[in-house]
């Protein structure tokens, strides 16, 4: 980083020191606080990004955490599962012990999800949850991190309301928490540390990885997408990609201590790539060196319709560690609702894309993301999304009623719709995802099956759980020996979330798909 780049860095850092004890809030934040924008944040600069690949602790540091414990909560998606991953590896490299209970931590962080309004609503009744203990152990520290801290007016609330948090940092500046620490440690007052502006890569973060059979890896972050009801690229910034040589290394690393599935992240991977200078290097390129690595499964998540392209295609359709399970996202089933979304494919558009996909990967397993009542939705637009369902014929989906965020286009539009109706077409929805869900898993009755066994089984510890190449769980009795391996087993009985199976053989095997 030069020091124009540090100055402008600086400039992008808002650190402000609140007065716990200050009654005249609405005159401190005109004065000294200025809290993250989401104007800014939708600001996508030209300026290249940097990669650091040094990241390092500040000797000054070191020990912070002796005889300290840390505690964690996540919410969200996969991407801020991975953060917490790196948060946990900075505490650890500080000196923090992990704990399991709030009762027992000396800082307690709640890594937020700004998705959907009842996501947000979970966050602010921890924190209120949380007040009690603060108030019986005052030497504890309580963060927010995550999307939410990167919402101006979630940052205005806390600060009104919760004044027993003693520090807020968002997505951009994780790899600053030894220093949000410190001065949380130094000063009586909230930290605020939001960064409206996305940082630059930084390689060789440390990492404890939540098992050892399932890893993730992030292959990009931000989206540059703007889909109008999302909040996303406010929270994250514009799309950097990693460059593919940190990628590979990570993944072969990961094969090494004998991860059997790695799962690359990025809020729109398949935009991978197209940030890279002077290289012509996307998703496609990626996929057909990592599968060529020692690993038995590779996944992505999420993929955008928009920029899914042939030579992918082509590259998934070699198959072998390349798992036939695509999440793909359609939202909706209307051409219009979806011109509305900005998501810039239409309903026909997507279905060529599907019938590519499964012509040159027949055996591939479809899933998606739908959202109901958008604005203004009408009946026969919300038919359109049933009848797309049954046509792609999608095994399952996650939906989703719409909620408007503040800040994004859609939640200026007018809305007609009342809540009860979309309550219902979800419903409906619902019950179209669980017909289809159930008449996928009814095929595979009677069929031989590779499944990575991840553990006991949460309903019986008789009873172990694994996954197949295409996200099914399957549970099966088999000795615990067999946990964290590739198993064959033969299915007895498929019910609509789950298939029951008899174990075939224990040992590893050959290259199957299903
Ligand atoms: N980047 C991914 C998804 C990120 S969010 C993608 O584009 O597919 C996960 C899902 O949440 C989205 O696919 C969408 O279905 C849903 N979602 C996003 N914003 C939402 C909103 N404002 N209201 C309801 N659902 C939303
Ligand atoms: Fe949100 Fe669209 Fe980006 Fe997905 S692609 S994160 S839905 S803006
Ligand atoms: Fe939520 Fe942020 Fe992920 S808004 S879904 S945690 S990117």
């Amino acid at each position: 980083m030069n020091e124009e780049q540090r100055l402008a860095a600086q400039d992008a850092v808002q650190t402000s020191n609140s007065k716990k004890q200050e009654k005249d809030y609405s005159k401190y934040f005109q004065t000294v606080y200025s809290p993250p924008s989401l104007k800014d944040a939708k600001k996508r600069g030209k300026e290249d990004v940097n990669y650091h690949k040094d990241f390092s602790i500040d000797p000054a540091f070191e020990g912070m955490g002796k005889g300290r414990k840390f505690y964690i909560r996540t919410y969200g998606c996969q991407m801020n599962e991975h953060d917490t991953e790196v948060m946990a590896g900075i505490f650890l490299q500080l000196g923090y012990e992990p704990t399991d209970t709030t009762e027992d931590a000396d800082v307690i962080l709640l890594n937020t999800c700004a998705i959907r309004e009842n996501a947000e609503n979970k966050v602010f009744g921890e924190i209120g949850h949380l007040k009690p203990l603060k108030l019986e152990k005052p030497d504890l520290l309580i963060g927010v991190c995550g999307c939410m801290s990167q919402e101006e007016s979630v940052v205005n609330k806390i600060l009104k309301t919760h004044q027993h948090i003693d520090m807020i940092f968002g997505t951009h500046n994780i790899h600053r928490l030894p220093n949000i620490l410190n001065e949380a440690y130094l000063s009586k007052e909230m930290v605020v540390e939001v960064w409206s502006k996305e940082g630059d890569v930084i390689e060789n973060l440390p990492k404890v990885r939540k098992g050892a059979i399932k890893g993730w890896v992030n292959i990009m972050y931000g989206c540059d997408k703007f889909c109008t009801y999302c909040i996303v690229p406010y929270t994250r910034g514009k799309e950097r990609s990693r460059h593919p040589e940190d990628i590979i290394q990570e993944v072969r690393h990961l094969a090494a201590q004998g991860y059997q599935e790695i799962t690359l992240l990025g809020q729109n991977v398949n935009a991978y790539g197209k940030d890279l200078q002077g290289m012509d290097y996307g998703l496609g390129q990626l996929m057909d060196e990592l599968r060529k690595i020692d690993i038995p499964r590779i996944r992505f998540t999420t993929s955008h319709p928009r920029d899914f392209d042939d030579y992918l295609i082509e590259v998934l359709s070699k198959g072998g560690n390349l798992v036939e399970h695509i999440h793909l996202p359609v939202q909706h089933g209307s051409s219009e609702i979806l011109k509305l979304m900005a998501r810039k494919y239409s309903r026909e558009q997507f279905l060529t894309l599907v019938n590519k996909i499964k012509k040159a990967i027949p055996n591939a397993v479809l899933t998606t993301d739908i959202i109901v009542g958008f604005p203004n939705e009408t009946e026969e637009q919300f038919e359109e999304t049933l009848s797309l369902y049954r046509e792609v014929g999608f095994e399952t989906a996650f939906t989703y009623i719409y909620s408007p965020r503040e800040g994004t286009p859609a939640a200026k539009m007018k809305d007609n719709v009342p809540m009860e109706v979309k309550k219902e077409r979800l419903q409906r929805l619902n019950n179209l995802v669980n017909e289809m869900s159930l008449q996928a898993m009814k095929k595979l009755e009677g069929q031989t099956m590779e499944v990575l066994v991840e553990g006991e089984s949460r309903k019986n510890p008789e009873v172990l759980s694994g996954y197949t190449r295409t996200s099914k769980l399957v549970n099966f009795k088999a000795p615990k020996s067999v946990i964290g391996q590739r198993v064959m087993v033969k299915i007895t009985e498929a019910k609509t979330w789950s298939l029951n199976g008899e174990l075939v053989e224990a040992k590893e095997p050959a290259e199957v798909n299903g």
